[in-house]
């Protein structure tokens, strides 16, 4: 078990998390998948709040794919309903803890009610500077990056925007993450390795770690063991080693 006092001062801007693995949790238990999210909204408060203590600055969770509302319809609503009561629930923890809100993700697919508690949980939030928690809701980055074309050509056809000049930033500028730096760590929970359309411009040199703990089970000392590791590899941004020290 990895604890906080491990860790040296080399902390990752910005997390990432693959959320998997509620619904074998719940069934290895003999439960509905709907427990496995249950206590899946429990394993979040507690990623929230221990990257929080440790100095993470931005955390970014994929709470639900725009592919996810090809599930049961059953369990879509119970999927939507626990973001409903989480964020009721939780908005007290967020202020406690200095929080500020975020959400990616095309946000008017969501319920009616889904959308306005999550535009007041924003507000309400908007001016605390700790950390920043963006839930990825109703999000596949493959929308996102055509969205993205989509705007900056209907600006070039404007003469907005010469093509000449369309750099990473100006597609950086177009995102659902324009206010977000990049990804230094992305962790995927329950032992799948894929990215599953999540933030994939935004990973360009994040550090991935694959857990087979299932999401529900993810505990501080499992969020502390991926930093742990993090803080072992060698970011080299394509260059070699010699030249980074
Ligand atoms: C993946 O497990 C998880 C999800 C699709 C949803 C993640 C949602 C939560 C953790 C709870 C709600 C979140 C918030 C922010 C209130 P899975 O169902 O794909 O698990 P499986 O692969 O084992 O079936």
């Amino acid at each position: 078990m990895i604890n906080k006092e491990q860790l040296n001062s080399n902390i990752p801007e910005h997390v990432a998390i693959i959320m998997d693995g509620n619904g074998r949790w719940a069934k290895k238990k003999g439960f509905f998948r709907a427990v496995g999210h249950e206590n899946g909204t429990k394993a979040v408060r507690e990623a929230v709040e221990s990257s929080a203590e440790i100095g993470v600055k931005y955390l970014t969770l994929y709470a639900f794919s725009t592919e996810n509302w090809n599930r049961p319809k059953l369990e879509v609503e119970t999927l939507m309903k626990l973001l409903v009561s989480s964020l009721k629930k939780e908005i007290k923890t967020l202020q406690k803890n200095n929080i500020k809100l975020n959400a990616i993700g095309n946000l008017e697919s969501l319920p009616k009610k889904a959308q306005v508690e999550l535009l007041e949980v924003i507000e309400k939030t908007k001016s605390n500077d700790r950390m920043t928690l963006t839930l990825a809701l109703s999000y596949g980055s493959r929308e996102e990056l055509i969205k993205t074309i989509e705007e900056i050509s209907i600006k070039v056809k404007n003469g907005v925007i010469s093509p000449h000049l369309i750099n990473e930033t100006v597609i950086n500028e177009h995102l659902y993450t324009k206010n977000l730096p990049d990804v230094d760590l992305l962790i995927r929970t329950s032992g799948e390795q894929r990215i599953s359309n999540f933030l994939l411009w935004q990973i360009a040199y994040a550090e991935l770690y694959f857990t087979e703990v299932l999401w529900p089970d993810f505990k501080k000392s499992d969020l502390f063991e991926a930093i742990y590791n993090y803080q072992k590899r060698e970011r080299r941004f394509g260059k070699t080693s010699e030249q980074l020290s």
